[in-house]
């Protein structure tokens, strides 16, 4: 077929079927949903809730939200105008739902809002394996709580949908950034140390150091790390409450017995943490190595517009990192469905019944298929053998006769007649019989 229209570099098509992807494998339909019920599953053991928000936001929101000298905002925005308003394809969600809380005012419900969201999200960054253009989130957001342990819930949340998956061994790294006033003065003193060595820093890191020196703790290149081992370390920075607090998190995180690392360089790439901050992190999945991350951000609902500080924590994590680790691992996807059967029909009024008779067995609750192209019984036949139907129901003018089905198991071959009245109910126990 003539392709015109091709899906823009860094989304992708997720198909009923598994594809090869141009940087990594994307799982088929049934994969994300499967990834998806497990997720929905933890999040419910935890209490929290569902929230959806818009794709669009409020470009402004995501500006202040995030922080203007982010790579987020000054580089991978998908933004534009219409008329007077400028609109923003959301390239995370904690902002939004921080929004959404503030304009719903869900702080009047009473208790800690505990909200949680699957969905796409949008950063123009350069397309490779683990990265897109368009990506899926999973995350929670605990809202109005200022206690370590909605921290520690976080973190155990984020760690026990890994391990819903069966994946125990990530690594866990944390950090405080301490309070509003522990993060300029580190700034400082990063920017004393680094600005000597303005020569062997990159491009990038020398721009940062201007404009965003704590990214520079991120970097990759190893002379930067090297540079960086005798750099002031953030912790120096902190205040007693904030190290009290920090403190805190990690013997509750003890108290779960989960493990984690130290990592006083972990600072994050958007501008609301505070406190804590975290990231899950694999070695399987080359250098986009972050599963997910989050941290605490009691300053965001001022940034956008709040007149008091609603102190927050939460985590986001990509799906698509997480069913790259699960292919990894070799930890097995569901695949597409059988039909639990193919109806098959022979001649003109055998047709006819099959295709009154599917929707019959349909609203019984079977997964049923039928030929819908007027192919010969053999091609009905293969059909439902490429389709990996359980049974096949054969009807041809003598089961009409007879007002029953040849109804064939098709890994064994072996075939019964089955009553025209009795074929839901058997293909209903076959099925549960197999399920069970
Ligand atoms: P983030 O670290 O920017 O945090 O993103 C969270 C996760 O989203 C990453 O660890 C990664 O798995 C996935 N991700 C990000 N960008 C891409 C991409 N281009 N392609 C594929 N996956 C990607 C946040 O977004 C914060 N809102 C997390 C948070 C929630 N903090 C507090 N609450």
């Amino acid at each position: 077929m003539n392709v015109t229209y091709q899906n823009i570099k860094g989304t992708f098509d997720i198909l009923p079927d598994a594809q090869d992807g141009s940087d990594a494998p994307i799982p088929g339909s049934p994969a994300w949903q499967y990834v998806e019920s497990v997720i929905r599953d933890v999040m419910a053991r935890y209490n929290m809730l569902e929230i959806r928000t818009p794709i669009l936001e409020p470009t402004p929101l995501i500006a202040r939200g995030i922080g203007q000298l982010t790579d987020i905002v000054a580089k991978e925005m998908f933004a534009f105008e219409r008329g007077d308003t400028q609109y923003v394809l959301r390239p995370e969600v904690t902002a939004p739902v921080m929004r959404a809380y503030l304009q719903h005012r869900l702080d009047q419900r009473g208790g800690v809002q505990k909200l949680f969201y699957i969905g796409p999200c949008f950063r123009a960054e350069s397309p490779q394996k683990g990265r897109y253009r368009q990506f899926h989130q999973f995350g929670c957001e605990v809202i109005g709580s200022p206690d370590p342990r909605a921290d520690a819930e976080t973190i155990a949340l984020m760690m026990d949908v890994y391990a819903a998956f069966g994946i125990t061994d990530l690594r866990l790294r944390l950090n405080t950034l301490g309070d509003e006033q522990s993060r300029p003065r580190y700034r400082e003193a990063l920017q004393a140390y680094l600005a000597p060595h303005a020569d062997r820093l990159s491009e990038t890191s020398r721009q940062r150091l201007r404009t965003n020196p704590l990214r520079i703790l991120d970097t990759k290149d190893e002379r930067e790390r090297a540079l960086l081992a005798g750099a002031p370390r953030l912790i120096d920075f902190v205040d007693d409450e904030s190290r009290a607090f920090y403190e805190e998190v990690k013997a509750l995180l003890d108290l779960l017995d989960i493990p984690y690392e130290e990592d006083p360089f972990l600072v994050r790439g958007l501008d609301y943490y505070t406190h804590t901050a975290f990231e899950v992190e694999s070695d399987n999945l080359g250098a986009q190595r972050a599963l997910g991350g989050g941290g605490r951000y009691d300053l965001l609902s001022r940034e956008i517009g709040s007149k008091q500080a609603v102190p927050a924590v939460g985590f986001a994590a990509g799906i698509e990192r997480l069913l790259l680790e699960l292919t990894a691992r070799g930890l097995p996807l569901p695949g597409i469905p059988a039909p639990d059967a193919f109806l098959v029909a022979l001649g003109d009024e055998a047709t006819r019944w099959v295709f009154a008779t599917a929707r019959t067995l349909r609203r019984a609750g079977l997964r049923v298929a039928l030929d819908l192209k007027g192919r010969s019984m053999k091609a009905q036949m293969r059909e439902a053998n490429r389709q990996r139907a359980r049974y096949t129901v054969i009807v041809g003018k003598d089961e009409l006769a007879a007002r029953q089905a040849q109804v064939k198991h098709m890994e064994s071959g072996e075939q019964v007649a089955v009553a025209f009245d009795a074929l839901a109910g058997f293909l209903l126990e076959h099925r549960a019989a197999v399920a069970a």
